[in-house]
């Protein structure tokens, strides 16, 4: 192991206990800075650089495309989706474990994370990849959006950034946030060695502004298992029924 596991169980519990938690609970998001430090978190750096240089990033894909929208005035990032097992990702594996295990500390002290039948114990016990992602710097962003607008069940988003010397005034690439309902709007810069957590559904819609310098970060989502198998279901249903209309010619459709 190349890292020095200076975050004890202890510290990760108080973390989650009297940081994450509450925060989450009252206001629907939270950071924490200095996750890894200095050694830790710039060996993650180096090894997202590695992918961004070996061009294992490639354009982030729309979930849906209308006509005459353009990706790029969308989204502009370029990403990888990473299990944390491949090779020269040893760092990046470092981190999740850490967010995991963050992450199961909180899980049952959240309720549903939906504002209903708090208490109840929301059921967080699997996760997406993890998604590398790099904006170029070329003035890109993503527009705003809402992670989960669809009960696909994702619950909570992590990104942990990775930029040095990241000066919002002339590097843009705020995370700027709207929380639901209220007048104000959070802005989070993407600074080196941060965690940002929040709801994924409509809580928390949010952009990233226009990038004038590389910025990276690495993001995965929690899943309410509930929800998950639910929408699982659906989509698998939707896929059924897709496959069975191109397999049929329409004349023979419903006609009896
Ligand atoms: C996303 C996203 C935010 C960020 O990829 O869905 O909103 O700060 N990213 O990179
Ligand atoms: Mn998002």
């Amino acid at each position: 192991m190349p890292f020095i596991d200076h975050v004890s169980d202890s510290d990760l519990q108080r973390l989650a206990l009297q940081r994450v938690v509450p925060a989450l609970l009252s206001r629907g998001f939270c950071y924490v800075d200095g996750l890894l430090g200095e050694v830790a978190g710039g060996a993650v750096l180096e090894q997202v650089r590695d992918m961004h240089r070996s061009g294992a990033l490639q354009d982030g894909r729309l979930a849906s495309s209308a006509p005459g929208v353009h990706r790029r005035n969308v989204r502009g990032d370029k990403i990888a989706w990473v299990s944390g097992a491949e090779r020269g990702c040893e760092a990046v594996n470092f981190l999740l474990n850490l967010i995991d295990k963050l992450v199961s500390m909180c899980a049952g002290r959240l309720g549903t994370g939906t504002g209903t039948g708090a208490g109840a114990g929301t059921s967080i016990r699997e996760r997406s990849k993890a998604m590398v992602a790099c904006y170029p710097g070329n003035g890109t962003g993503y527009v705003k959006h809402v992670d989960n607008h669809n009960y696909d069940g994702r619950r909570i988003t992590c990104i942990y950034y990775l930029n040095k010397d990241w000066n919002a005034k002339e590097h843009g690439g705020v995370l700027r946030i709207f929380p639901e309902g209220k007048s104000y709007v959070v802005d989070i810069q993407p600074l080196f060695d941060r965690l940002l957590l929040f709801w994924s559904d409509r809580r928390n819609p949010h952009e990233v502004q226009p990038s004038y310098a590389t910025r990276y970060a690495i993001t995965v989502w929690y899943f309410d298992s509930e929800e998950r198998a639910e929408a699982k279901r659906r989509f698998r249903d939707l896929a059924a029924s897709t496959s069975q209309q191109q397999q049929q010619p329409p004349q023979d459709s419903g006609s009896s």
